[in-house]
């Protein structure tokens, strides 16, 4: 009930008044959010990678429906790009440690599917050029269709493309399977956006099931994994997948939130694993916040305490 309260929330505009408003804010949305600037972006990225983790950045500002805006998203990923490119730490460019996520609905793709797709070409272009890959994060459920055709478009010329799996839709093994083939990368995550039953597995139990039987198609398959969760119990089966499977500790990776769970990503780095943290920043964060509040109760105490001061 109360998360999907809060998704609901998470595309309310009255909601979104009150939140961002709030004296509040600020301080919990940091724990979560890396900042709003470019330089705040580079910076976080630096102190990940130098602790032995890598990044993937999300420059926030989703559900754009004009055109301009969405060419302001994606001058600011090429910008952010270029910084990536730039900057050297011990020797090698930021982009060597650091990616970038992407949402179509950032730059265009509620406008038009081509325009999205054009403007993504953009933003790969730059990513390869930095010496770095674009993952698309998959967003709303009337959206998976038209990212999925995407991602394959975009795969022609740009073959480490990255794609999203949510393990939440019903069709999450089959997309799994369609996409494990050779250079493949892939994340796998639950889902975070609200869907109806018929479509979306609802329960936890099912959920986590799904996901399971997801990550035994992407670990048994030719592809690159990259297993988007905090969940420990879904973590150790990762483990005992990877031993089953043979995989070495390159061959897929862990990639967790800004923010959550920070000690465990650095005891998986500390293993010896790949360990991606997805660092997301930028001025419009309302909606991206939202989604993490809606994942876990016990950050909504936290912004209640940081309200009452108690
Ligand atoms: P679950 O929500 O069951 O949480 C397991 C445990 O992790 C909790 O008990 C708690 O300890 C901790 N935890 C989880 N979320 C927390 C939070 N917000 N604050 C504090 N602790 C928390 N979704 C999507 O729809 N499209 C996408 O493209 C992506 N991309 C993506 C990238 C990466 C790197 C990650 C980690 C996640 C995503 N997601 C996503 C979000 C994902 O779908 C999911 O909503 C969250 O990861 C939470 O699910 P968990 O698997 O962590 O399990």
């Amino acid at each position: 009930m109360l998360r999907q309260a809060l998704l609901a929330a998470s595309r309310s505009g009255g909601a979104r008044r009150v939140v961002e408003t709030a004296p509040f804010t600020r301080d919990v949305v940091r724990r979560f959010i890396a900042g709003e600037t470019i330089e705040d972006a580079a910076r976080v990225t630096e102190e990940l990678t130098t602790e032995g983790l890598l990044v993937t950045l999300d420059v926030l500002g989703e559900d754009t429906t004009d055109r301009e805006r969405a060419e302001a998203n994606v001058q600011h990923y090429i910008d952010l790009l270029r910084r990536l490119g730039d900057t050297r730490l011990e020797g090698a460019p930021l982009g060597t440690r650091a990616e970038v996520s992407l949402k179509l609905s950032a730059i265009g793709q509620t406008v038009d599917e081509a325009l999205a797709l054009d403007n993504a070409r953009r933003v790969s272009t730059a990513a390869r050029s930095a010496g770095t890959t674009v993952t698309l994060d998959m967003e709303d459920h009337t959206t998976v269709d038209s990212t999925l055709r995407t991602v394959h478009e975009l795969r022609r010329d740009f073959p480490d493309t990255g794609a999203v799996v949510q393990a939440y839709l019903r069709r999450a093994e089959e997309h799994c399977a369609e996409l494990a083939y050779e250079g493949s990368r892939v994340r796998l995550c639950k889902g975070a956006y609200a869907a109806p039953e018929p479509i979306a597995f609802t329960g936890k139990e099912d959920i986590d099931k799904s996901f399971v039987r997801c990550m035994k198609v992407l670990m048994a398959g030719k592809g690159y994994p990259m297993l988007a969760t905090h969940d420990p119990r879904l973590i150790d089966i990762a483990g005992a997948l990877a031993v089953l499977h043979g995989r070495d500790a390159d061959t897929f990776e862990y990639q967790m939130l800004y923010g959550v769970r920070p000690q465990e990503q650095r005891r998986l780095a500390g293993q010896g694993a790949v360990v991606r943290v997805y660092v997301a920043y930028g001025r419009e964060w309302y909606a991206y916040f939202m989604r993490r509040l809606a994942e876990r109760p016990a950050n909504l105490r936290l912004v209640m305490r940081s309200v009452t001061g108690r």
